[in-house]
């Protein structure tokens, strides 16, 4: 997947670019990043790429013709069709859907804004969808489109060590992840569940397949809505169910 950025702060792409999974993907060539700075783009002797808003008020407004070149600039680099993702809290929410479908794209222009916003007119020309990756303001677009690459990337075939823990992560069934335990056995007097000790690895699935199901039941039910359980799957549900009833009881 080729990943182009537009921000007015490129330093800050190297959390993710020096760093972990995406670090990897990247230096693997699965990824490619590449960043367009709008300044390098502005016309004017000061390199702006703002200016006060329209109709007075508080803040800056990040002017259209520097960001529209930079995302020209990246568009020519790439044969097809590219879609240009601006991120914005007003955008469509980033969820485990959305990431998947942003997962099958062979590149992408991402825009992160500054200041107030961006130019209008800019989004209607240039935009072909606004991505919110919550119902909060961040200061600017930059930290989003990290999330937003962080979360795509460990989606693409071969970026994770262990070819299956992208299917294991939570949402990846519709279902929230399992708890996990390492060394020592024995931690603050809880010991580590014995059925993960015993080696009986279609008991471990199961044991794994009945807390993901009772943690989504208990923490994000809603979720349950959304997907159809087999049988085995309903069973275990009931089972989990019983047992945390007779906790309760207790
Ligand atoms: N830019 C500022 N806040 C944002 C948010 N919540 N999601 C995506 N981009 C943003």
């Amino acid at each position: 997947m080729r990943i182009h950025v537009v921000s007015i702060f490129p330093e800050m792409f190297r959390a993710i670019a020096d760093y972990g999974v995406t670090g990897r993907a990247i230096s693997q060539r699965l990824v490619s990043l590449k960043l367009w700075d709008p300044r390098d783009f502005a016309t004017d002797r000061h390199r702006s790429v703002d200016d006060r808003p329209y109709g007075g008020g508080p803040g800056m407004v990040m002017m259209a013709p520097p960001l529209a070149a930079a995302i020209e600039a990246a568009r020519k680099e790439e044969s097809g069709r590219v879609r240009v993702v601006y991120m914005s809290p007003q955008g469509d929410r980033l969820d485990h859907l959305a990431v998947q479908r942003f997962a099958g794209m062979e590149s992408v222009i991402l825009l992160a804004g500054r200041y107030e916003g961006v130019d209008e007119r800019l989004l209607a020309r240039h935009v072909d969808e606004e991505c919110s990756i919550g119902d909060y303001v961040l200061s600017g677009g930059e930290l989003a489109v990290m999330v937003w690459i962080d979360a795509v990337t460990r989606q693409l075939p071969g970026t994770l060590g262990n070819a299956e823990s992208a299917d294991q992560d939570s949402f990846a069934g519709g279902l929230l992840d399992c708890g996990h335990y390492t060394r020592p056995d024995v931690y603050a007097g809880i010991p580590v569940p014995e059925v993960l000790r015993s080696g009986d690895h279609g008991a471990i699935r199961r044991w794994r397949l009945k807390q993901a199901l009772g943690r989504t039941w208990r923490k994000h039910p809603e979720l349950l809505e959304k997907i159809e359980l087999n049988d085995e799957q309903l069973e275990l549900l009931a089972e989990y169910q019983r047992e945390h009833e007779l906790e309760k009881g207790r």
